[in-house]
C-alpha cells in the first residue's frame, strides 16, 4: 500500500489550480443514468471515488469513456439496475443510483451502505422519501429493493437536511407524475450544480440552495453537456496548507461563494484572505489565533474541513473549541494528531485544541479521506519526517494532492508499497 512522506517545516507559497468537485461529479454522473443518450461531463477530477462510480454504472450497462478530465456515460441500455455490496461497501455515495434508478427502470436493488469510519449513516430519508413518491420498499439480504411502475409526484419533508437524499429524490422527481416538494432540504452548492445539470436534461427543478425544492416531472430527460464546479473542499484545504504553514497561496479556479464560513474561520485565524473573479490568495501569519468553530449544514462550516481545520488550529496561539455536529465518530484523527505532540481533549461531540509551539513528525494512520488530509496538514508544520499510510483514503478525494503541495514548496512524496 503506497504511503505519503512529508519533511516538515516549508512555507508553502505559489499557485496552485483547484480540481473539479468530487461531491458534484458523484450525483451528476448518476443523473445520466435518467437519460436515453451520451451525456458529457468536462472537469471531472480523476479519483478513486469516480472510478468506482464508473465501474458500477459500467455493471448495470452504461458505457464509460474518459478522456483527460472529460467523461461521458451512454446509458441507453441498462442491463441490470444493481448496485452490488462489492461496489457500495467501497463508497457510500453508490446510494446516489437509487432514484435514478427506480425512476427509470421501475426498479432497483442496491446495497446497503453500512456504518463507515466517520458514523452509522443511515439512508432513512431517502427510502421514505421513495415511499413517498409511491415505491415500494422491500429490505432484504442486505439489499434495498425498490420497485414502482411510474413515481408519482408527492410532498416529503426531510427530518433533518441530508445532502444525497436530497440529490436522490431530486434525481428520482424528475420523470415523476406531477409536482414534487422538497422540504428541509440540504442547501450545499453540490446541489444547486445538480438542479442545474438535470434541467440541463430537460428537467424542470427549482429552488436548489433553499430549504425548498420543487420537481415538475416530465416523460422523459435528454443527454447534456455538463460542467463540474470546483471542489470547495479541496480548494480550502489547500488554502489550509498555507494557513498551517505560515504561507502565501493563490488559488486558481476557486469559488469563494461556496467558501464563505470557512473563509470567515481563515480571517478569524489572522490569515488575509484576497478574492478576485477567478482566484483566492491567503497570507498567513507565522502561527495562526485560536478559532472557536462548530460544524454545520451548507452555509454553516463543513463537517468535511473540521478535521483540516483542527489540525491548523494543533499550532495555534491559545485554546480552541471545535463541536462536529454532523457525525457522531468524526474525530479519528485526534489520536493520531495527538502522536505527533498536538494537546487535544475530547468530550462527547467538542474537542478542545490546545496550540503548542511544535509537531512532531511521526508515522500515522488515517480511518477517513478528510482526517488523511488533516494528517498531511500537520505533517507540513512538524519537524522532521511523517508517513501517512493508507493513501487510498486521500486517493478517494484528492486529485495528485502531493503533486499541488509540492508544486508550492511542500516536500512531500509518495512511497509506493508493495
Ligand atoms: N442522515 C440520516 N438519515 C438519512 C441520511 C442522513 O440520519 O437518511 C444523517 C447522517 O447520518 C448525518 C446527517 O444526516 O448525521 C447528514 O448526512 P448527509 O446525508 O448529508 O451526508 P451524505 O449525503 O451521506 C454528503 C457528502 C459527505 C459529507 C456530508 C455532509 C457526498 C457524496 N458525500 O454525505 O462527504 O460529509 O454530505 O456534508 O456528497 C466526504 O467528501 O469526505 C464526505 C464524507
Amino acid at each position: 500500500m503506497d504511503s505519503i512522506e512529508i519533511t516538515g517545516g516549508a512555507r508553502l507559497q505559489g499557485e496552485v489550480q483547484v480540481s473539479g468537485s468530487k461531491n458534484a461529479t458523484l450525483p451528476q454522473i448518476a443523473a445520466a443514468l435518467l437519460v436515453s443518450g451520451r451525456s458529457t461531463f468536462h472537469g471531472v477530477p480523476d479519483l478513486a471515488d469516480i472510478r468506482t462510480l464508473g465501474r458500477l454504472l459500467g455493471h448495470m450497462g452504461a458505457k464509460i469513456e474518459r478522456q483527460g478530465a472529460e467523461l461521458s456515460v451512454d446509458a441507453s441500455l441498462i442491463t441490470e439496475p444493481e448496485a452490488p455490496y462489492e461496489l457500495v461497501k467501497t463508497m457510500r455515495a453508490s446510494v446516489l443510483v437509487l432514484g435514478p434508478l427506480v425512476a427509470r427502470c421501475g426498479r432497483a436493488r442496491v446495497s446497503m451502505p453500512g456504518g463507515c469510519a466517520i458514523g452509522a449513516r443511515p439512508i432513512d430519508q431517502h427510502l421514505k422519501g421513495l415511499e413517498a413518491l409511491g415505491a415500494t420498499i422491500d429490505l432484504a439480504h442486505g439489499y434495498v429493493e425498490a420497485r414502482a411502475s411510474r413515481l408519482r409526484g408527492a410532498k416529503i419533508l426531510f427530518d433533518l437536511p441530508t445532502v444525497t437524499g436530497t440529490e436522490n429524490l431530486m434525481m428520482a422527481a424528475t420523470l415523476a407524475e406531477g409536482l414534487t416538494v422538497l422540504e428541509n432540504c440540504a442547501r450545499e452548492p453540490e446541489i444547486l450544480a445538480l438542479q442545474d445539470a438535470l434541467n440541463a436534461m430537460g428537467a424542470k427543478v427549482q429552488g436548489a440552495g433553499s430549504n425548498t425544492i420543487t420537481i415538475d416531472g416530465v416523460p422523459s430527460l435528454h443527454a447534456a453537456a455538463v460542467k463540474v464546479i470546483p471542489d470547495r473542499i479541496e480548494a480550502w484545504t489547500l488554502l489550509a496548507a498555507a494557513l498551517i504553514t505560515g504561507g502565501d497561496i493563490t488559488l486558481r479556479g476557486a469559488r469563494a461563494q461556496d467558501l464563505d464560513a470557512a473563509l470567515a474561520k481563515m480571517r478569524e485565524a489572522g490569515a488575509r484572505i484576497t478574492i478576485s473573479a477567478d482566484s483566492l490568495r491567503i497570507e498567513a501569519p507565522e502561527r495562526p489565533e485560536a478559532v472557536d468553530f462548530i460544524t454545520a449544514p451548507f452555509p454553516g462550516f463543513p463537517t468535511d474541513l473540521q478535521a483540516q481545520l483542527m489540525a491548523c488550529l494543533t499550532v495555534a496561539k491559545g485554546a480552541s473549541r471545535v463541536v462536529e455536529t454532523i457525525f457522531e465518530n468524526r474525530f479519528m484523527h485526534v489520536q493520531e494528531l495527538s502522536r505527533m505532540g498536538a494537546d487535544v481533549a475530547i468530550d462527547g461531540h467538542t474537542a478542545i485544541v490546545r496550540g503548542v509551539t511544535r509537531l512532531s513528525g511521526a508515522p500515522v494512520m488515517a480511518t477517513d479521506l478528510r482526517a488523511s488530509a488533516s494528517l498531511v496538514l500537520a505533517g507540513l508544520r512538524a519537524e522532521g519526517t511523517t508517513t501517512v499510510h493508507r493513501v487510498y483514503h486521500l486517493d478517494r478525494g484528492y486529485e495528485g494532492l502531493e503533486q499541488k503541495l509540492s508544486s508550492v514548496g511542500a516536500r512531500i512524496r509518495r512511497v509506493k508499497g508493495a
